[in-house]
């Protein structure tokens, strides 16, 4: 039994092969819609989400499978004080797979530990979200064909973006991936990520507070929301919201083929003015969550 908690639980060739699930999915959709009959995946989300949880469910559905689970701790046991453990064999008992969002890092972890079925990483806190992960990666993959020799420019909230943190670690898989790193001075990138995955790496990387001068270079522009959860002091969180917002005069001296993505949801990072820019990819990154999830679906649950 396998669980996806960190998206390098993942190789790159069953990464190619979720890759492949999902684009014959979109080719072939009735193909795959009673592969999970009688199956049950629970969403156990306890933080915030629009996209993650309603794009799983979709998925299942999609697959000919049924959904339980809630969308907020207060309606779960946890408000009583159950462990996450207790939470999660008790789930495991109902469902076939379990995706979890969590504020805690390390949460769906500790629940893969205790669960007798897959447990997916739905985001723990500012760590890790491996699902959006996939759904950016085959966004790139269905625009640019490849991610070697790409210039990719993550803007925004470093520090606590975790599909940012995500999305490095599976790009420094691949060849000659150049980062630039946009953020203010007190959100960039932790440590942790830079030494341990991008100067180990040998990945060609810079910071910046600047966007505009890093346009003209980027393949890939992923903006980000500042993570308003994760900050201690509001007043911080107010001075820095609006550091980095998109507009059409700020693409001015972008590549024509840039891919702007965004996992969502935005608040004022891109305008309205820019979702007419055919290089806006910020909805097809929705649409393609949900064919991912329904690969990754198949693939833990291991249905052929
Ligand atoms: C992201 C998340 O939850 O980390 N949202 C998502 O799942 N698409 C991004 C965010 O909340 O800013």
């Amino acid at each position: 039994m396998r669980s996806l908690i960190d998206i390098l639980d993942l190789s790159v060739d069953e990464i190619a092969s979720l890759i492949r699930t999902a684009d014959d999915i979109i080719a072939n959709p009735a193909k795959y819609a009673e592969k999970c009959r009688g199956k049950k995946l629970a969403t156990l989300f306890f933080e915030p989400s629009t996209r993650t949880r309603l794009s799983f469910e979709a998925a299942m559905y999609e697959l000919g499978g049924h959904v339980i689970g809630f969308s907020e701790a207060m309606s779960s046991s946890a408000a009583k004080g159950e462990s996450i453990a207790d939470t999660v064999r008790t789930v495991s008992c109902y469902a076939d797979i379990i995706a979890m969002r969590h504020p805690k890092e390390g949460a769906p972890l500790v629940a893969s530990r205790k669960s007798w079925v897959p447990v997916i990483n739905a985001g723990d806190g500012g760590h890790n979200h491996p699902t959006q992960t996939l759904a950016d990666l085959l966004t790139i993959h269905r625009e640019k064909g490849r991610f070697s020799g790409l210039t990719v420019g993550l803007c925004g909230d470093l520090k606590f973006g975790r599909t940012v943190h995500s999305l490095i670690s599976a790009l420094s898989r691949y060849e000659d991936v150049r980062f630039v790193l946009i953020s203010p001075d007190e959100l960039v990138l932790p440590d942790y990520i830079k030494t341990d995955v991008l100067q180990r790496g040998g990945f060609s990387f810079y910071e910046t507070t600047d966007l505009e001068a890093a346009m003209p270079e980027l393949d890939i522009l992923y903006m980000t929301r500042v993570q308003r959860e994760r900050f201690f002091n509001e007043a911080d969180y107010i001075r820095l919201k609006d550091s980095y917002i998109l507009t059409p005069e700020k693409l001015v001296n972008a590549k024509q083929d840039l891919a702007i993505m965004h996992p969502l949801p935005r608040v004022g990072e891109i305008t309205g003015a820019v979702d007419d820019d055919p290089r806006a990819c910020y909805f097809k990154q929705v649409l393609y969550g949900k064919y991912m999830r329904m690969a990754l679906i198949l693939m833990l649950l291991e249905v052929a």
